[in-house]
């Protein structure tokens, strides 16, 4: 008798012999090349290359063969096994490129493309310029002040020289709010606020004041009831009208232009003495060039200084109030003060958010 399987006879152990593998092979390769996805792949990696593949199978029934037969069938079982692998392994690493490549173009996002035709709005050209006035007085070292719109009449006329009764009261048509014993009206211009900051501290005062002012105007190209207006103050000593004009004429150079063609007119203004306006020249204006008022200014009046609490043997000072609806005219030649007015978000957009 001989041992179990001393005879062997490749032909018993079927899922060994070389045809069996070499198809084994042949096909696992053909899954493997025709596996076009890593969903595909990982289905042929289970098919043969896993427990339950032939040639895993195989391998398992080696070592039940008769020690010739053993290092035969592992050679050539080991040999397409190694093989199978390395084709997976390489297949892998191009569809592993090809998803990645199809991943980056497929969520791609195109960073040129407009998202949001919303019509914008855009910051209001009245808003952008007093910010602006802010900071080229802010660049002189003057600090910006405020004050409120509805205003106490004593602050409004008192403080500033205009008792009742004073003519002057009748030069600001004014709004004055009911009930008539709040003495309450809506501001007439920003200087007030020269009172309201001469009474809350001491020189040296340096202060611009950009603010919405109210009178019973008509509105017309270059007049509306309610409008804005930049005042200034500076009150320190030895403060002379030759500060109040080189501040001015810097301010004006500043909107307008080092060519801005300007002018001195005397006045008359009970809180300064003396006091002056001071025009541009206009080319654009309606029905032709003519000297347009910018504001009015001076030297603050002593007997301000004195019911502010201010030493006015001491100290002097100079103050000016000027149209912002007027410079922003000046500065881009709108001919019509009514525009800014309209709310036709198109006349904001031409300026942009320019400051
Ligand atoms: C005043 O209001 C003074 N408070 C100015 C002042 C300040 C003088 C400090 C001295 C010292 P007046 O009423 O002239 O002055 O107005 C000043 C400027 O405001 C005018 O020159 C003009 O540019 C502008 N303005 C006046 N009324 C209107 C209006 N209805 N619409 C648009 N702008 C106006
Ligand atoms: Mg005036």
């Amino acid at each position: 008798m001989s041992a179990p399987n001393s005879n062997y006879d490749p032909k018993q152990v079927s899922a060994l012999d070389a045809e069996a593998v070499a198809s084994a092979l042949a096909q696992a390769l053909a899954d493997i090349a025709a596996a076009t996805d890593l969903e595909l792949l990982k289905a042929a990696r289970l098919e043969h290359a896993g427990d339950r593949s032939a040639l895993a199978l195989a391998n398992r029934e080696i070592g039940a063969l008769p020690p010739a037969a053993k290092a035969d069938a592992g050679a050539r079982v080991g040999k397409a096994r190694q093989e199978i692998k390395r084709a997976l392994e390489e297949r892998a690493v191009v569809l592993e490129a090809e998803a990645e490549e199809r991943m980056l173009a497929e969520e791609r996002v195109d960073v040129t493309l407009v998202v949001d035709d919303l019509p914008r709005g855009a910051r209001h050209p009245l808003t952008a310029l007093s910010e602006y006035v802010g900071d080229v007085f802010l660049a002189m070292g003057w600090e910006v002040a405020e004050g409120p719109e509805l205003e106490a009449e004593w602050f409004n006329f008192d403080a500033l020289n205009i008792p009742a009764e004073h003519p002057a009261r009748g030069m600001q048509d004014t709004f004055f709010v009911a009930p008539e014993h709040s003495h309450l009206v809506l501001r007439t211009h920003t200087s007030p606020v020269q009172a309201r900051t001469m009474l809350s501290r001491q020189p040296p005062i340096y202060v611009v004041v950009p603010g919405r002012v109210f009178r019973t105007d008509e509105l017309d190209a270059t007049h509306s009831p309610v409008f804005s207006q930049v005042e200034g103050l500076a009150v320190d000593e030895g403060l002379t009208m030759a500060h109040l004009q080189g501040t001015l004429l810097h301010f004006a150079q500043t909107m307008f232009g080092p060519d801005a063609k300007v002018r001195w007119r005397p006045s008359y203004f009970p809180f300064t003495e003396p006091s002056a306006e001071f025009d541009i020249w206009y080319p654009q204006a309606k029905g032709g060039p003519r000297w347009i008022e910018w504001g009015g200014c001076g030297m603050v009046n002593p007997a301000v200084l004195r019911a502010c609490g201010i030493d006015e043997s001491r100290y002097t000072g100079f103050a000016f109030g000027m149209g912002l609806e007027r410079t922003l005219m000046f500065r881009h030649g709108i001919t019509d003060l009514r525009d800014m007015f309209e709310g036709d978000v198109r006349f904001s957009q031409q300026f942009g958010v320019e400051f």
